[in-house]
C-alpha cells in the first residue's frame, strides 16, 4: 500500500485542493476525501497520538508508530463510539471491529500511556451494554481509560448508568482534568439535553469549572481537551457542533498548545484555529455519512468488503509557520 504519510514532526505534506475547503474567518477547514481514492481506511480502531515535546500529534497507522523516546515522551490511544449494543446491518459484529481495533493497540511496540474513550460507549445505554463494553475493554494492556459520555450513553436516566461505571469520581458530572508528563488534559460533557438537530451545550455550570480549572495551569503547558460531541460546528443542520464551544476555547486560547479531540460523527475531519487544533474520530462500530450527505447522520451501511475500509481516510493539517504535522490513518483493514 502506498502511503504518503510520514511520522516526521518536522515534515508538512500540503493538501489537496480538493481536501481542503476555505472556513470562515481565517479558519482552515480540512476535510480529506481521500477515502475515495481507495487506499487506506476503514472502519475502526483508535486514534494513535503522541506527545513529543509536549505537543501532541496523531502519528498514523497503529501498529507502525514509533513515538515516545525522551523519557517525558508518551503516547495515549483515542478510541471512539464503540456502541457497544449495536446490532444493524451497518456491522452486526461491533464486538468484533473493537476487538481488531484493541489488538492493534495491544500490538504497539511503545504501550500506550492511557485511552481516551470519546464516548457512545454503549449503543443504548442499557445496564448490560455498560457491563460488556468494561469488560470488554479491559482487554486493552493499558493502566486506565478516561472515558467522556456521548448521548447514546445518556438514554436510560441521563448519565446515572455512565457514571456509575466509567465515572472518574464518585458524585461527579462526569467532567474532569488530569495531568500527563506535563500535559494537562480536560474532560468535557455536552452529551445533555441534546435535542435531535439541536446543537449540544456544555452549560454554564461546566464553563465556570473549566475557567477555574484552568486558571492554575501555565499558558506554556499544553492542554488536551475531549469531548464527544465536536466542539466546532462541523454540521449545524445535523447538530454536530456545541453551541457554547466558543467560551471554553476562549478560556484556551491563552495556551501555544490546543489538541480537542472529538468522537460522535464516526470520521475523521479536522479544523485549525490559531493554536487550537481539532480533530473528530473515527469509530470502531460503523459509519456515518459526510456532513449533509444524504437525508440524516446515522449508520451507513455498506458493502462488507469496504467497511474495514470507509473511514480510513487520512486529514492532514497544515498550518503555515509552524512544523506542526498532524495526520491520522487508524485502518482496521490495511490491505488496499
Ligand atoms: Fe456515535
Ligand atoms: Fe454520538
Amino acid at each position: 500500500m502506498s502511503r504518503t504519510n510520514d511520522n516526521s514532526p518536522d515534515q508538512t505534506i500540503a493538501p489537496t485542493a480538493e481536501d481542503a475547503a476555505e472556513g470562515t474567518e481565517g479558519t482552515r477547514l480540512l476535510v480529506s476525501r481521500r477515502a475515495a481514492l481507495g487506499c487506506m481506511a476503514w472502519a475502526g480502531a483508535g486514534i494513535l497520538w503522541t506527545v513529543s515535546g509536549g505537543v501532541p500529534r496523531s502519528i498514523g497507522l497503529i501498529g507502525e508508530a514509533e513515538a515516545a523516546t525522551k523519557a517525558t515522551d508518551f503516547t495515549f490511544v483515542q478510541i471512539s463510539d464503540t456502541h457497544i449494543g449495536f446490532n444493524k446491518e451497518a456491522n452486526p459484529d461491533v464486538v468484533g471491529t473493537l476487538r481488531r481495533a484493541m489488538a492493534d493497540v495491544n500490538a504497539l511496540k511503545t504501550p500506550p500511556a492511557f485511552v481516551l474513550h470519546t464516548g457512545d460507549v454503549s449503543h443504548l445505554s442499557k445496564p448490560e451494554e455498560f457491563a460488556q463494553a468494561r469488560d470488554l475493554l479491559q482487554e486493552l494492556k493499558v493502566d486506565k481509560i478516561h472515558f467522556v459520555p456521548g448521548e447514546h450513553d445518556t438514554l436510560d436516566n441521563g448519565m446515572e448508568g455512565f457514571l456509575k461505571v466509567f465515572a472518574p469520581e464518585k458524585g461527579g458530572k462526569g467532567w474532569y482534568s488530569f495531568d500527563q508528563n506535563g500535559v494537562h488534559f480536560v474532560g468535557l460533557v455536552n452529551v445533555v439535553d441534546l435535542q435531535p438537530k439541536m446543537l449540544a451545550t456544555l452549560g454554564n455550570e461546566q464553563l465556570e469549572w473549566l475557567e477555574d480549572d484552568l486558571k492554575g495551569v501555565k499558558s506554556s503547558t499544553p492542554v488536551v481537551v475531549f469531548a464527544h460531541i465536536p466542539l466546532w460546528t462541523v454540521y449545524e443542520p445535523w447538530g454536530w457542533g456545541t453551541a457554547d464551544s466558543a467560551k471554553a476555547i476562549s478560556y484556551l486560547k491563552r495556551f501555544g498548545s490546543v489538541t480537542v479531540l472529538n468522537g460522535h460523527i464516526h470520521q475523521v475531519i479536522q479544523k485549525v484555529e490559531g493554536h487550537v487544533t481539532y480533530h473528530t474520530a473515527m469509530s470502531t462500530a460503523f459509519p456515518q455519512p459526510k456532513p449533509g450527505e444524504g437525508p440524516a447522520p446515522g449508520p451507513m451501511k455498506v458493502p462488507a468488503d469496504q467497511l474495514g475500509k470507509l473511514l480510513g481516510t487520512r486529514s492532514v493539517n497544515v498550518v503555515p509557520g509552524k512544523k506542526q504535522l498532524a495526520l491520522v490513518d487508524m485502518p482496521l483493514d490495511r490491505s488496499v
